[in-house]
């Protein structure tokens, strides 16, 4: 039976995302679902409503239930029940305060501890203990993020990833009590949303997606149209670091994610991985 409701909303997201209406075959199974992703949104703010402990862990389950790399399995969520560690934690943060008021914090943990332990438990050798150790686990932890993040969507919950737990990474894992090998991927805030929150432009599918080869397009001008498409929509961005790079007549995303990176920004950050017993070579 075609979905017609399914397919606009599918194509009016779309649309607000990447600035482009793409044809929608109304008979297309999963509209529904595919409506939902392209919907997706983070969320910041919560209604004072408790998220149940077996809702989180089913969620768990569904975001654990991911590929994972040859069935490798080198990722573990980490529930922040303790409100002592979570306060310890946001007050590091306090330009994020949605890590102390959100209903649940959870953290996603990339695991490269099991494979080696594994060997050593069936008295294997281990020769692989290098750079890719540590990229699939980032990798695998990532795809259980936003697998978590899809299934907590799909019940009406909303969430917000924080790296900035990253800036804090040694604290944490001490709070965390983190073994070797074991290093946070990002924190996550859950809860019931109180707002409905907006669709956040991406850059345009010309620039992202690519066929047979890569193309190396005219950046300037695809970054120009998006930083304009994006500004149309939405408020103007509080502009960052005003002292330093002055008031810019246009402020867009690329003016804001160049302000961003131009200041040192976790540059520590290897030297935790490596002093967790990672190697990076
Ligand atoms: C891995 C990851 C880390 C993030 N870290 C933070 C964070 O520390 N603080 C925050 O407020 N948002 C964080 N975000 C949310 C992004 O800012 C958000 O996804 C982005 O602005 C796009 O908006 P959207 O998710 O609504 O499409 C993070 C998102 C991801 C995927």
């Amino acid at each position: 039976m075609p979905d017609n409701d399914a397919a606009k909303a599918l194509q009016d997201a779309l649309a607000v995302r990447f600035g482009e209406r793409l044809p929608i075959d109304t008979n297309l199974a999963g509209l529904a679902e595919l409506a939902a992703i392209a919907a997706h949104r983070s969320h910041r703010r919560y209604l004072p409503k408790p998220v149940a402990a077996e809702l989180v862990r089913l969620l768990c389950a569904c975001a654990l239930s991911a590929p994972s790399k040859s069935d490798l399995q080198q990722s573990d969520i980490l529930v922040v029940d303790d409100g002592a560690i979570r306060s310890e934690i946001a007050a590091k943060i306090p330009d994020n305060p949605w890590i102390g008021t959100a209903p649940v914090f959870l953290v996603f943990l990339a695991n490269g501890r099991r494979q080696p332990s594994i060997a050593h438990l069936r008295n294997k050798p281990f020769p692989n203990d290098h750079l890719d150790l540590f990229f699939n686990a980032v990798s695998n932890c990532s795809i259980v993020l936003a697998t978590f993040i899809r299934a907590a969507e799909a019940v009406g919950l909303g969430c917000c990833p924080i790296s900035a737990i990253r800036d804090h990474a040694a604290l944490v894992s001490e709070l965390l009590q983190l073994p070797e090998r074991v290093i946070p991927l990002a924190g996550l805030c859950l809860g019931w949303p109180s707002e409905r929150g907006h669709i956040s432009p991406r850059l345009g599918l010309e620039t992202t997606v690519h066929h047979d080869r890569y193309s190396v397009r005219d950046l300037a001008a695809d970054i120009e149209a998006y930083d304009r498409r994006r500004n149309e929509g939405r408020p103007p961005w509080k502009q960052r670091n005003i002292d330093r790079f002055g008031e810019a007549q246009f402020y867009g995303w690329s003016e804001d994610k160049a302000r961003q990176y131009a200041e040192p920004l976790r540059a520590d950050f290897g030297g935790f991985v490596r002093e967790k017993g990672f190697k990076l070579d």
